[in-house]
């Protein structure tokens, strides 16, 4: 893992926006992974930026989202279709035929996780996923005991990330969906390259484990560690607990490749 701190959320987000605007520079038709949740928001709030006062170019790009909702229509507020489309996709010069997101509403969910897997294949694999982190150490709806080598299927939500997204459901922990389409910690791992980002107190303690911590299907994000191109992009707040604090700065200083990006 390469990891950056950053004095506060807005320069990770920023940081991590150029990152994504360099590699789609560097490849115009990269198949990119995407993430929702309140940390993106401002990812691609950049990215949009990037477009209108750059240029950056999204129309031979293909996206493929990790999650949707099991039962939340694509149409509904709640999806995370919508979300994408609101935040990005109707924002940019991309054809919607080239985003995918899961769709949770399938009659036949296994077929169609399988269908997904052999979409993400069939354009050459992810050239750059996009990740955020859950407060349990999910990525995408990865839960508390995946398989490092899980692919794309129906979870089951954990109890405490159905309240930490309830916001999206009107506050209302009744009407947050028991389960989800994800793809997996292996899937996720297949993608030539993974930049995450984890901002803000809450995410403290689980970059501690994802970065520090014993591999343990207990955390899903441990399994980055064994991603040979894994960027981790954080800012003061969620870095305090990190104990090789100290190294970490040393690398950020002499590693040539970290260089490049803060420069
Ligand atoms: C949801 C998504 C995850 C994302 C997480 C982080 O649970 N399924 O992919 O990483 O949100 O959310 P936030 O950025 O709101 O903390």
């Amino acid at each position: 893992m390469k990891i950056v701190i950053c004095p506060d959320g807005e320069q990770a987000t920023l940081l991590t926006a150029r990152v994504m605007e360099d590699a789609i520079r560097q490849q115009p038709d990269i198949a990119l992974g995407l993430a929702t949740g309140r940390t993106m928001e401002k990812v691609y709030a950049a990215l949009v930026q990037a477009h209108h006062d750059r240029g950056l170019d999204f129309s031979h790009c293909q996206t493929f989202n990790l999650d949707e909702y099991v039962g939340i229509s694509a149409s509904s507020a709640q999806s995370y279709r919508t979300y994408m489309n609101t935040h990005l996709f109707s924002r940019v010069n991309i054809a919607l035929s080239a985003t995918h997101v899961p769709d949770g509403m399938a009659t036949d969910l296994a077929a169609r996780c399988l269908d997904y897997e052999k979409s993400l294949l069939a354009c050459g694999g992810v050239g750059l996923q996009l990740l955020g982190l859950g407060e349990n150490g999910h990525i995408g709806f990865n839960e508390p005991f995946s398989a490092f080598t899980s692919r794309t299927r129906v979870v089951t939500l954990d109890p405490a990330t159905r309240e930490q997204n309830r916001g999206m459901f009107d506050d209302n922990l009744d009407h947050v969906p028991y389960h989800a389409v994800t793809m997996g910690v292996g899937t996720i791992l297949d993608a030539r390259r993974i930049v995450v980002l984890a901002t803000g107190a809450a995410k403290a303690s689980v970059l501690a484990d994802m970065i520090e911590g014993p591999l343990t299907a207990s955390i899903s994000a441990t399994a980055l560690q064994m991603h040979a191109n894994c960027l981790v992009i954080t800012d003061e707040a969620a870095a305090a607990t990190l104990s090789r604090r100290s190294f970490i700065n040393h690398l950020m200083q002499h590693d040539a490749e970290l260089q490049g990006l803060l420069s």
